[in-house]
């Protein structure tokens, strides 16, 4: 950039976005030229949004000099994809003002200015004065480290930029985005992203369904009412343990139509469960996932007899898992609780989204179908739900002493709510490879049997863990 450029971006902050040959979008040049204090985006995935912020950054560093500029997430991993970029834009800018110190997670320009990139940590955020701060992620950034952060913003009454997709109907992203705050709100679903096509969308339909694609591309925080595991983030982790550490232990949920789903890993000596792969395709022969699978214990879907059978001829080490799903969906919440299970999320990209989408039914459909969690969305997770039923049989064996239930347990309630006159749809047959609990067993059970809540509900039930 020569001098005359360089004034002009100092006008216009869209140059900054030319430099890199892009051209901003209407509403990526709005953030850029407008000055408000607070500003809230809800935009959907891949729309631009770190792009566009990572030129605000870069603008307010070269043009304000002295400034600091903060970036956090809710992990360094994230903050850190937005100081690339900043970096970026700042050498297709030919870096007009030169990098006094220069590391992968911070930057300090010869006029003052600093960028900083913060870990998502409350203990390490607490000492900074920003001019501007960007939250990005925003909807995954805890309250609590929300609150910590805010205080910094008042002495030089720095601006406060969070942006998002939504994550349900919970925390502070969502309470701003609903209140009446004095914010600027921003939201861009995929019909205003032009790079986005009608075509990819309905591909993601097909493939992930409804709430996902209203919580990715149609920014709604509709998608996580009543999630079964609303804390499964904090399993996330980006390690990978060594086999050598535990027992290496899997689980797996049989299916054709639906994916047939593996996911597996080690049981360390500290009885944490790191669930670091996963297999999940639809429409594969058994044999090839047979043959793609390691040689470990493995717990599967007991209604898949033949299934197991032929696992077994082909020489794998494979026992039937539990079928009760409230048992296991509370020795699942246990372990999440109690940090006892680490799951590698970028290995394990189906489980984890999964895990934001599989939830209970709404108060419609619990009128006619029940309280169990809806039948979609399960695959993996039903892969890990056998698997930690059998690693937590004892604590099985306890629950299921404290809440009796019909042999196999109730089967999850349908997704589909029936067209009007038709009755619930517990007798329609299920197909071989549902992918679902096929040998439920529902209504056999004379008195009623406890439901999820009753046993999640229960004080009684963490006792155990204490
Ligand atoms: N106005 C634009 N014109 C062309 N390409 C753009 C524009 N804005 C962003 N892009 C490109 O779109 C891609 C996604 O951009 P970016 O990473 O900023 O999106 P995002 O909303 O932060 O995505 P995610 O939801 O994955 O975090 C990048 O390759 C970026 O260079
Ligand atoms: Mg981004």
């Amino acid at each position: 950039m020569n001098a005359q450029q360089l004034i002009a971006a100092a006008l216009d902050p869209s140059a900054i976005l030319r430099a890199q040959s892009i051209e901003a979008d209407a509403w990526q040049k709005d953030i850029l030229f407008c000055r408000d204090q607070q500003i809230l985006m809800n935009c959907c995935r891949q729309a631009g949004k770190s792009t566009v912020v990572s030129a605000k950054a870069l603008h307010t560093a070269l043009y304000t000099p002295g400034s600091l500029s903060l970036i956090l997430s809710p992990g360094q991993r994230q903050s850190a994809e937005v100081f690339h970029k900043i970096v970026q834009a700042y050498n297709s800018m030919n870096r007009p003002v030169r990098a006094e110190y220069e590391t992968q997670l911070k930057i300090e320009l010869a006029n003052g200015s600093r960028v900083i990139c913060l870990p998502g940590k409350e203990e390490t955020v607490r000492c900074f004065t920003p001019d501007l701060l960007i939250i990005d992620e925003a909807s995954r950034v805890p309250d609590d480290l929300y609150r910590a952060v805010r205080p910094m913003l008042a002495v030089k009454k720095g601006r406060l930029i969070a942006l998002s997709t939504p994550f349900g109907r919970r925390g502070w992203f969502f309470d701003e985005w609903e209140g009446t705050g004095p914010w600027k709100k921003v939201k861009v679903t995929w019909k205003e992203c032009t790079r986005i096509t009608a075509d990819f969308i309905a591909e993601e339909l097909r493939a992930m369904g409804q709430g996902w694609v209203d919580q990715e591309y149609n920014c709604l925080f509709t998608a996580l009412e009543g999630l079964v595991y609303p804390d499964f983030e904090k399993c996330y982790t980006d390690f990978y343990t060594l086999p050598g550490l535990g027992k290496s232990v899997g689980g797996i949920d049989w299916g054709w139509r639906n994916p047939f789903a593996a996911v597996w890993g080690v049981l360390d000596r500290n009885d944490v469960l790191h669930i670091q792969d996963e297999r999940y395709l639809r429409e594969t022969p058994l044999h090839e996932h047979a043959k793609a699978l390691p040689k470990i214990m493995w717990y599967a879907d007991p209604a898949g007899r033949t299934e197991i059978e032929e696992f077994r001829s082909a020489n794998h080490t494979i026992r039937r898992g539990m079928n009760d799903i409230r048992l296991g969906i509370a020795a699942i919440s246990a372990r999440i609780r109690t940090g006892r299970l680490k799951v590698n999320r970028f290995r394990c990209r189906n489980l984890v989204a999964e895990a934001k989408l599989y939830r209970y039914p709404d108060a419609k459909e619990r009128t006619i179908h029940g309280e169990n969690p809806v039948d979609e969305h399960n695959h993996a997770l039903g892969a890990l739900r056998y698997l930690v039923s059998r690693i937590d049989s004892r604590f099985i064996a306890k629950l299921r002493r404290k809440a009796p239930s019909a042999a196999d347990g109730p089967i999850e309630t349908d997704a589909f709510l029936p067209t009007e006159g038709e009755g619930p749809s517990s007798s329609s047959p299920r197909p071989r490879y549902s992918g679902g609990e096929g040998s439920g067993v529902r209504g056999q059970n004379p008195a009623k049997p406890a439901t999820i809540q009753d046993i999640m509900n229960d004080p009684t039930l963490w006792e155990t863990l204490n």
